[in-house]
């Protein structure tokens, strides 16, 4: 297993808390997650669906599994959706053409290989289905970027190695997890390279309610903060 599979079950306590905490699930990734999933077909996959908060809203009603590597996060999964654990982004246990729409959310940065990814979406998928995916911004998750305040008190935010592959180990809890940058344009030209169609997607800062409520992240208003996209196979 890599090193960041075994770090999420590890801090599977903190990302339970983490998603009854954080309203910003409910305030800004819900409502865009929404918005890529308007018209996408059954049966839907969610590759990393942790302890289950988009099969709970989306899944329900519908013909959808979910899979994990971790066995903590899936032991909280509610809900009738089959659950299979797995590392990605190995799929093989899925046929081709099997699914209609793969959905993942805040995984791919957490993904060494985006490449094979995307290739194995592309297979499981089935002509006229779709690939919805969240993801921390690349603005955001480019090793040394971040805000700084210019003399005039104007927020800015400084690029660090947005141009390049990196990684880093960033706080979760009372551990650690690797996320993974690539540039936008590595992403979308990985995906076109696989043969997927890009459909929408969607650039927002964090929201104004999240804003209001961490007076450090004034200013960011303007600022990238998650990516969105969904693409057509
Ligand atoms: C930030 S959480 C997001 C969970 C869920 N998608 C959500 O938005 O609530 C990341 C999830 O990805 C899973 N994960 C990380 N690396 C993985 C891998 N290589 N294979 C499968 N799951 C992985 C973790 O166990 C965790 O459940």
């Amino acid at each position: 297993m890599t090193e960041s599979v075994e770090n999420w079950d590890s801090v599977a306590e903190w990302w339970f808390d983490e998603v009854q905490e954080d309203p910003v699930y409910r305030e800004d990734i819900g409502p865009m997650l929404e918005k890529l999933m308007i018209g996408v077909p059954e049966p839907l996959l969610e590759l990393g669906c942790g302890e289950g908060q988009w099969l709970r809203r989306f899944g329900r009603g519908r013909k959808a599994i979910g899979t994990d590597a971790s066995l903590s996060l899936l032991r909280g999964v509610d809900g009738e959706a089959p659950l299979v654990q797995g590392v990605l982004p190995e799929v093989g246990w899925i046929r081709s053409g099997a699914i209609g729409t793969a959905v993942s959310v805040f995984v791919l940065d957490l993904i060494e290989d985006h490449q094979r990814f995307i290739a194995e979406t592309a297979r499981i998928v089935r002509a006229g289905g779709a690939l919805v995916v969240i993801i921390n911004h690349p603005a955001f998750t480019a090793p040394d970027s971040g805000p700084f305040m210019d003399p005039d008190l104007d927020v800015f935010w400084r690029w660090g190695d947005y141009l390049e592959d990196g990684r880093s180990d960033v706080p979760a809890g009372t551990g650690t997890v690797t996320m993974y940058h690539r540039p936008t344009a590595t992403l979308l030209t990985a995906a076109a390279e696989a043969g997927w169609s890009l459909e929408e997607m969607i650039e927002a800062p964090l929201g104004p309610a999240a804003i209001e409520r961490e007076p450090s992240y004034g200013g960011q208003e303007s600022i990238p903060r998650f990516l969105g996209v969904r693409w057509r196979r």
